[in-house]
């Protein structure tokens, strides 16, 4: 069997490969090339880097699997994928803590301005007065998706004394009231009330610019707004003239409608802060979104079904 690791994933799922294949690892692979060689791998690992076309994957003659090292599969074309035969998996389990924290830090620092005192200090400045915060304890988290990554904010925002709000059609209402959320049917309602809001959807023609010029006039003057699921929900002009005209408090991004978000406009601005899309990047995250891609691939080389189908 021969497996092709096409964006760099944690050593531990190369040596767990190498046991049962032949492993190429080729980090800087570019759609030409892969079009031309994917009909001799059996499996392909990649993140986000590499984009599983419908072009590409109609050429995968002999690939019986495509594995996600990470949640979102919005880089892979899964139904030309399914027409051809081919499993696509995810290691959905294996970021979940790690990009909910990411998230905490996200909330925190904009909350306390962290980011804009630490460059002011850095620039020789003592601007005690500009740095002025919001205390988190008593505020309102609004929390759109409650799966995994959203439960796990939910969970660390109580334990600073937060209340939370969820817009999330696919969660019951028992459910939500044994996590101690108040469940809202609209989106619109979410957001007259919350003042930190975190998206934990993914990207679907539904959620695409999910919040827009309409959503920032409806939310609080001094909302923050944090985006760690994918680029392209928060509409980043809207979100520019809301941050311009100071329509809400701040916001944080971690992910871009394009990435890298080459000369963004949003880069002029002190109330966003921008991290690039590192939010399911820690040692222990990638070390087991490695293992549980390259343990999927050898299932299927053993015949069995994978697990995160
Ligand atoms: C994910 O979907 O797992 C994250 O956005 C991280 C990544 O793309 O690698």
């Amino acid at each position: 069997m021969k497996v092709l690791i096409a964006d760099s994933i944690d050593e531990k799922g190369v040596e767990n490969l190498k046991e049962v294949a032949d492993v190429i690892v080729d980090t800087k692979i570019t759609p030409e090339e892969l079009i031309k060689t994917i009909d001799q791998y059996d499996a392909i690992v990649v993140r986000s880097r590499t984009k599983l076309t419908k072009e590409i994957i109609e050429k995968a003659d002999n690939l019986k699997i495509i594995a996600r090292a990470g949640v979102g599969v919005d880089n892979v074309d899964v139904d030309a994928a399914t027409k051809k035969g081919i499993m696509v998996v995810n290691t959905a389990e294996s970021t979940t803590v790690t990009v909910a924290e990411h998230t905490m830090g996200l909330i925190l620092t904009s909350a306390r301005k962290i980011a804009i005192a630490d460059k002011s200090v850095k620039s020789n400045k003592w601007e005690k007065a500009k740095f002025m915060g919001t205390e988190l304890k008593n505020k309102t988290l609004g929390v759109l998706g409650m799966g995994r990554i959203g439960s796990q904010v939910v969970s660390r925002c109580k334990a600073f004394e937060m209340d939370a709000i969820v817009y999330d059609p696919y969660l019951p209402p028992e459910v939500a009231k044994n996590m101690g959320v108040e469940l809202v049917n609209e989106v619109h309602d979410l957001l007259k009330e919350a003042d930190f809001i975190t998206i934990h959807v993914p990207l679907t023609p539904e959620t695409k610019d999910l919040i827009d010029e309409e959503e920032f006039e409806i939310m609080k003057d001094n909302a923050f707004i944090v985006n760690c699921a994918r680029g392209g929900i928060i509409n980043e002009d809207a979100l520019y003239n809301a941050l311009k005209e100071n329509k809400i408090g701040g916001a944080a991004l971690d992910v871009y409608e394009n990435e890298p978000p080459k000369d963004s406009k949003l880069f002029e601005l002190d109330n966003i802060v921008l991290t690039p899309h590192i939010a399911a990047s820690t040692n222990e995250a990638q070390r087991d979104a490695a293992i549980i891609a390259a343990d999927e691939i050898v299932e299927v080389f053993k015949g069995k079904t994978p697990k995160n189908v």
